[in-house]
């Protein structure tokens, strides 16, 4: 996990859901955590203290009487050695009692006694997440600052459909990954383009690249993380969208320019991470072009530069660029930089980069080049967002 948490209590209270906290305790312990199983009596009716016990390696606690730890107040001891309280899954009944502020159960009055964050991860059924009862009770837990990780939709285990669905395992991971980020560019306004374009030849057939969009994908989410609003502009992907980012969807260079163009005002910050299409076809055919044994010409004419037009501005954001390039990264993406009057350009291996999970990235800025050392799309995102922020506060704040 890439936060500072070392020590994680791990509540499990009365739902089905919790086999799947079974499945959580093991990523976080391969993550290197420190996890304490905490069960109450329900979940007890679904899983094992046993089984924790066996994953997580510590003996599992459930009882507020329980004398074993050092000053034998187990709600005051546990909670003191914790990081984080992470109560997956959290039922109807344990949101009720957070939201209340009840303490008669160790769970409950642990997390009364933290002084950490607590995290929480819903799972009921439909109804009851949908009860104005609930619907209060997470209001208030939203007002006391306890996190909420979901829940999400789709089948339950009751044979009904609908929000209520804890998420999975790795979505919890992720989830806490992104709570701990710094949260750099809080209140700002971020721009992001991603993707490939595509230029149509004729009604089904067009010009397009193998840029999968990752990279700008986890730039979005990296920068939502940082506490940013963000705008993700797409080319055509087969990728899901970050939930909290407003997307639009375009498919050519052109229709990529004025979205960005129609959002530039309010926008801080710009990252141009889409693989736009140099050149579009002039006059797409509206059907399909038949077969015939005659050479096909294309006529191409060069797409606008949608970041060199919005550096153009007369008060441009903050812009960074990538440059993805299979020779001379370094000298043609400084030169890019140059032309395109960016503060900042990321430099990437065009062959290794595209549609890759792992990059190495070099940013090129005012001050030289610093090397990010090869990493997931994901972590590079962050450490990039973390560099940007440090130049756009250098810069205005
Ligand atoms: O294609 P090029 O190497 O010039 O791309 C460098 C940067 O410019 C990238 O950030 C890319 O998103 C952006 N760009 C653009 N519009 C284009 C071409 C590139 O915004 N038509």
């Amino acid at each position: 996990m890439e936060t500072t948490v070392k020590r994680i209590i791990l509540g499990i209270t009365g739902g089905i859901a919790a086999y799947k906290a079974v499945e959580l305790a093991r990523l976080l312990v391969k993550r290197g955590l420190d996890v304490q199983g905490v069960m109450t009596a329900a979940a007890g009716h679904f899983v094992g203290a046993a089984t924790f016990q066996a994953i997580t390696g510590q003996p599992v606690y459930s009882d507020l009487w329980d004398a074993r730890t050092a000053n034998g107040m187990a709600h005051i001891d546990l909670s003191r050695a914790a990081d984080l309280v992470l109560v997956a899954p959290a039922s109807a009944d344990f949101l009720a009692k957070l939201a209340q502020g009840r303490a008669d159960d160790l769970l409950s009055t642990l997390c009364l006694a933290r002084d950490c964050p607590l995290l929480v991860a819903p799972a009921m059924n439909r109804q009851m997440w949908e009860n104005p009862a609930t619907r209060r009770n997470v209001k208030q837990l939203a007002d006391d600052c306890i996190v909420l990780l979901g829940p999400t939709s789709g089948a339950q285990a009751c044979g009904e459909t609908g929000y209520g669905r804890m998420l999975e395992p790795e979505a919890i991971i992720e989830a806490i990954d992104a709570f701990f980020q710094p949260k750099t560019l809080k209140g700002l306004k971020l721009l992001i383009t991603a993707g490939p374009s595509y230029e149509a030849i004729d009604a089904v057939r067009g010009i397009t690249n193998r840029s999968s969009g990752k990279m700008g994908y986890a730039v979005a989410r990296a920068a939502l993380e940082a506490g940013a609003q963000v705008t993700l502009i797409s080319g055509p992907t087969g990728l899901t969208p970050p939930a909290a980012a407003q997307l639009v969807n375009v498919t050519s260079a052109q229709q990529m320019l004025a979205a960005v163009e129609a959002r530039t005002d309010e926008a801080d910050i710009f990252i141009a991470v889409a693989a736009v299409a140099d050149y579009y076809v002039l006059n797409p055919s509206e059907n399909k072009i038949k077969k015939d044994a005659h050479i096909l010409t294309l006529e191409l004419a060069p797409n606008p530069d949608i970041l060199a037009n919005v550096t153009r501005m007369d008060k441009p954001p903050f812009c960074v660029g990538f440059a993805a390039e299979s020779e001379n990264m370094e000298e043609y993406a400084e030169l890019k930089r140059k032309r395109k009057h960016l503060p900042l350009i990321v430099a990437n291996d065009a062959n290794a980069a595209i549609g890759s999970d792992e990059v190495e990235l070099i940013l090129l800025d005012d001050d030289g080049r610093h090397v990010l050392e090869r990493a997931n799309k994901l972590t590079q995102a962050r450490r990039l967002i973390g560099h940007i922020a440090k130049l756009y506060n250098a810069r205005y704040q």
